[in-house]
């Protein structure tokens, strides 16, 4: 049985294809050549793979994403409704993303981004203690991700609530569930936290509108997908105050392009699409152990749902 490897992930393709081998010693894996010729490949391992890999090998009979978000696979051409896209499922990752948005969230409450600009002025000058309920939290998704962002806050009692397509019942949690409770959630929100995945219907849910719903002095961290976002409707309400400050990890385009507003922009921190990386020794666990799922006929976990997008 062959396996095609296409991963951006790391330039040392070998580094991924060996482990991955010694798990699953049955398979020929392959990485992807841009010689154009196809190896004849039953399963693919990607992340952010060639444009042309689905109509290349055309034979694939389940694809593993090297990552939570399988966004960037719906784009491409020739990828078979009826092919399983199986996805990371935490594999290290939700840690990293709790981390990140306590690191963002903390940055503004406890004003260590203005200690920052004062040490630098050689100022002494304690600001004003915190109060923990003039900054409730909302987290948008309440997956793998978002409930541990959620959870991570609530344990530092900050007020958090979540938003998701179905309810959750988390304790310490206010939860909120479908379009229709939207509204509640932005309007009791200050600190917005995105980690949905990429849909059709959560392109652009990032907007003038929504943004416009948050409590005053609000702060965005975007840690789901750039398109998300609709970039200029944020720089108007950071211009206009209502949006205090943001926190960005992914953009429209990737790499951030040169010039682009955000790269300078006084009140927004950016980081290169690292909120939470795959890290290789435990997704190369999870997809050998689904890839042997596989070749056992036991039903693989990670599916995402065609109809749902993720
Ligand atoms: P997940 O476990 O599938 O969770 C997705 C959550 O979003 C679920 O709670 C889901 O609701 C909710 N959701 C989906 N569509 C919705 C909609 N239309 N309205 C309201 N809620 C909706 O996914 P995950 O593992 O947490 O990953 C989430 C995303 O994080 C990924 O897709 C990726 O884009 C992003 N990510 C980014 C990085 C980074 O480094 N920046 C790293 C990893 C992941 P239900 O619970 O009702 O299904
Ligand atoms: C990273 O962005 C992922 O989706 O895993």
């Amino acid at each position: 049985m062959k396996i095609i490897f296409a991963s951006a992930h790391d330039v040392d393709a070998d580094s991924w294809i060996k482990p991955l081998q010694a798990l699953v010693p049955q398979a020929d894996i392959q990485q992807w050549s841009d010689d154009g010729s196809a190896i004849g490949a039953e399963l693919a391992v990607v992340w952010n793979p060639p444009r042309d890999i689905f109509l290349r090998e055309t034979g694939l009979q389940a694809v593993f994403n090297l990552g939570a978000g399988v966004d960037a696979l719906f784009r491409l051409e020739g990828l078979n409704d009826d092919v399983p896209i199986v996805r990371l499922e935490d594999a290290g990752m939700s840690v990293q993303m709790a981390e990140y948005a306590t690191y963002a969230l903390l940055r503004a409450s406890r004003q260590f981004d203005r200690y920052e600009g004062l040490q630098k002025q050689g100022i002494w000058e304690p600001l004003p203690d915190i109060q923990r309920g003039k900054w409730p939290v909302g987290v948008m998704g309440m997956g793998l991700m978002g409930a541990r962002v959620a959870q991570t806050l609530a344990s530092l009692d900050y007020p958090v609530a979540g938003w998701s397509r179905s309810g959750k019942d988390l304790p310490g949690i206010e939860c909120f569930a479908g379009p229709a409770q939207l509204p509640a959630f932005l309007a009791r929100t200050r600190v917005l936290i995105n980690t949905l995945p990429l849909t059709s219907e959560t392109h652009g849910i990032l907007c003038r509108d929504t943004l416009g719903r948050l409590l005053p002095e609000a702060h965005l961290i975007n840690v789901g997908r750039g398109d998300h976002l609709v970039e200029e409707d944020l720089l108007a309400l950071l211009d206009s105050g209502h949006i205090h400050g943001a926190t960005l990890d992914v953009f429209n385009q990737e790499p951030l392009p040169q010039g682009h507003a955000f790269w300078t922009h006084p009140r927004i921190t950016v980081t290169p699409h690292v909120a939470a990386a795959s890290l290789r020794e435990t997704s190369i666990a999870q997809v050998a152990a689904n890839i042997n799922c596989y070749l056992r006929g036991e039903p693989l976990t990670g599916v995402v749902v065609r109809g749902r997008g993720y």
